[in-house]
């Protein structure tokens, strides 16, 4: 069975995007696991720290996790029309040094989706994570789109997706995913 990694781009613990992930690991089709991980504890890239103690265990850790999956799933927020600081910085330290770059991330599935509150569901953000996956090498998942406009709606409290359009559209992405990852 295909394995992903699920990582949300953001630390907020009512995030959103950690929601919308969630709810993918309880919608994903039969033939998909989703391995929930966390950019929690990544510390700022500092090249001074890298060369004085390489790359954190929190992110070799991360990187190791990668590397054994089958795929990854980026659930991202925006900020600003463009990716939020905190995962462009996780994924900076991610690709050091530059030479693990084809282990962790070479010809990988890679899905990508997102939330936002308001109108634009994180179309920017997307768009934003395209010259990145050039860079990786990875393989995008391009056969659907999933935009998870006016998020505050769409979550009950407990941050439950309860809006039945939006679990469907979701299923459906990940049965695509899946698919694309089995090839
Ligand atoms: C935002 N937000 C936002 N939303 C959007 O649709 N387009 C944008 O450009 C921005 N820009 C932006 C900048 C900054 C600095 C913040 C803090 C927020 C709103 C954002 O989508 C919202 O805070 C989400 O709830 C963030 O995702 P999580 O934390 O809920 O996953």
């Amino acid at each position: 069975m295909p394995n992903v990694v699920g990582l949300a781009g953001s630390l907020r613990k009512r995030s959103y995007n950690r929601a919308l992930l969630q709810a993918a690991t309880e919608l994903a089709p039969a033939g998909l696991e989703i391995d929930v991980a966390t950019i929690d504890g990544i510390p700022l890239y500092d090249g001074d720290v890298e060369e004085r103690s390489g790359v954190p265990q929190v992110v070799e850790r991360l990187k190791d996790r990668i590397a054994r999956a089958d795929g990854l799933l980026i659930v991202t927020p925006e900020y600003n029309n463009s990716i939020p600081g905190v995962l462009k910085n996780a994924l900076d330290w991610l690709t050091r040094p530059p030479k693990d770059i084809p282990r962790v991330f070479g010809d990988r599935p890679v899905g990508l989706v997102g939330a936002t509150p308001g109108r634009g569901g994180t179309r920017f953000a997307q768009s934003a994570w395209l010259p990145i996956f050039r860079t990786l090498g990875v393989r995008p998942f391009f056969g659907k789109v999933l935009y998870v406009d006016g998020a505050s709606k769409l979550f009950d409290d407990d941050l439950r997706l309860i809006d039945e359009g939006t679990r469907q559209r979701l299923r459906e992405y990940l049965a695509g995913l899946a698919a694309f990852t089995s090839r």
